[in-house]
């Protein structure tokens, strides 16, 4: 048997450390070997709860099957990881010191499988070593110190073909981005996050890892009757449901104007706004407000909503955040105010859509511009392309033909999280990010906007808003 103890003290509240260690899937973000790591038990992490675990080990790799054995909240964890060559079971106890300081004590016992006794002194020395590059891993992950967002040469290389761009949309891109990734420890407790569209999609993967991080969770989606199933999922895969639940029709205005009304009566502040409820409509029709509704929902909705809710989001000593989700398919289009609203003759949804979110990017650049000097940030991101409720529905023949390459929900949702957690998100403003790295905002030269274009598009939402038929009961 060979056995590690490492020791390490860290700036962070001794809670903060043991949801971030208890979550396994973070070893690939400080653990010297691991290179994929994923939990394959459903649910909340207690005792029981399973990970696999990939190592390097040389010129290959091994995989672990790993267990939660036993769980103290806040003070240790235990787990047993069982490989081809060897077990181990790995002891971790997390102490709060008056100094503030948390200290982390992490104990791996090895015990080698039949016959494999005798390659144990030999390997003692390596595994010592990797025992305390992984603790020193894990001290910087903690640390959460890491640099201001920036895209590398290879993402500016890759935004300046079409080809190479829309490669990164894919899963592949995914896995490509992440691998540049500094660790995300960032914790969100006392954090209140707002977000739209939680119930599926995105907006789901969204919440579930949101809870996780421990923030408080208000949700909007429109459809009474998915409340309860939402909720139950959230709580199954989390332990948590979501704090507060408003529900919503975004694409009508009268109910934006409740929805905020109702948040400021709350009175809480928000520190992150994710406009993320979306949908592509390939068949052309109007909202009852007589406005047509890929416009309503895809703009005019987060506008009004995150204006309305300024009162709430502008308050902090630490930057508030404003994530706007928008679509890969926007660059594709030029913004063109009265191109914006696409009447029936000739209405193509892929078009509407892509036009509305190439507005939203704008928009967040302006509103950026703006809310700099107010402590709010505001930054768009796309997802890529995700296998979704949404285009599984809208787009059949696109899911059909890249089905293989299309990124989990999670994925897709992977930066809207990092947008709204990472504490080095907050140093940057009007950028628009794919894979937590801003990306070029056009493709191609002849989608960029005038500057008269830029400038009209609020007195366009504004005046727009304002010729709308709206029911004042709502
Ligand atoms: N998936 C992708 O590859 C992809 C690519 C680019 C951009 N996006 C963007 O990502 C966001 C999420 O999309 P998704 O793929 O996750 O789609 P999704 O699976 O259809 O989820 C969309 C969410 O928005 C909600 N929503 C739709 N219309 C609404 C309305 N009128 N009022 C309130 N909520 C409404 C939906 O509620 P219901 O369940 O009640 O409909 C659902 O919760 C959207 O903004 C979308 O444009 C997605």
């Amino acid at each position: 048997m060979t056995t590690l103890r490492e020791v390490i003290e860290v700036p962070r509240p001794v809670e903060h450390c043991f949801r971030y260690v208890a979550d396994f899937r973070t070893t690939v973000e400080w653990d010297a070997t691991a290179i994929r790591a994923t939990k394959t038990t459903p649910g909340p992490i207690t005792v029981g709860t399973a990970f696999a675990v990939r190592c390097k080990a040389g010129p290959t790799s091994l995989a672990l099957d790993y267990v939660v054995t036993a769980m103290t909240p806040f003070h240790s964890i235990e787990l047993k990881g069982v490989g081809r060559f060897f077990t181990v079971r790995d002891t971790i106890t997390f102490e709060a010191l008056a100094s503030g300081l948390t200290r982390i004590t992490y104990v791996a016992e090895f015990e080698y499988h039949l016959g494999l006794g005798a390659l144990a002194k030999n390997a003692e020395t390596g595994l010592k070593k990797m025992g305390r590059a992984s603790l020193k891993g894990l001290a910087r992950a903690l640390e959460d110190n890491n640099p201001a967002p920036k895209a590398s040469l290879d993402t500016q290389k890759k935004d300046s073909s079409l080809a190479t761009a829309l490669s990164c949309f894919t899963r592949y891109g995914y896995r490509r981005g992440r691998r540049c990734w500094h660790p995300l420890s960032t914790d969100m407790e006392g954090k209140h996050v707002v977000l739209t569209g939680a119930n599926a999609g995105l907006g789901f993967a969204t919440a579930v890892a949101l809870l996780e991080a421990g923030a408080k969770l208000t949700v909007v989606i429109r459809d009474p009757k998915k409340l309860e199933s939402m909720q139950h999922a959230l709580e199954a895969e989390t332990g948590r449901a979501a704090d507060n639940v408003e529900l919503a029709d975004l694409s009508l205005l009268s109910e934006v104007n409740a929805l905020s009304e109702r948040l400021i009566k709350r009175g809480e502040p928000i520190d992150v706004l994710i406009n993320n409820a979306g949908a592509l409509f390939n068949e052309h029709a109007e909202t009852p407000e007589r406005i047509e509704r890929s416009v309503a929902l895809l703009l005019l909705s987060p506008w009004r909503l995150t204006e309305r809710l300024m009162p709430l989001i502008e308050h902090h000593d630490t930057p508030a955040r404003v994530i706007n989700v928008v679509s890969g398919g926007m660059y594709t289009q030029k913004l063109r105010r009265n191109q914006l609203i696409m009447s029936a003759n000739g209405y193509n949804g892929s078009i509407a859509y892509a036009r509305s979110k190439r507005a939203l990017t704008v928009l967040t650049e302006l509103w950026a511009d703006e809310w700099r000097s107010r402590n709010i940030v505001v930054n768009s991101m796309h997802p890529g392309w995700a296998d979704t409720p949404g285009v599984q529905t809208a787009l059949p023949g696109f899911r059909r033909v890249t089905k293989t390459v299309l990124r989990t929900p999670e994925e897709g949702a992977d930066t809207i999280v990092w947008l709204a957690r990472a504490k080095e998100a907050d140093q940057a403003t009007g950028l628009l990010f794919l894979d937590r790295e801003p990306r070029t905002t056009h493709l191609k030269p002849k989608t960029a906007e005038t500057d008269e274009e830029r400038t009209q598009l609020r007195p366009w939402l504004q005046e727009t808003y304002d010729n709308l038929q709206l029911d004042s009961s709502a």
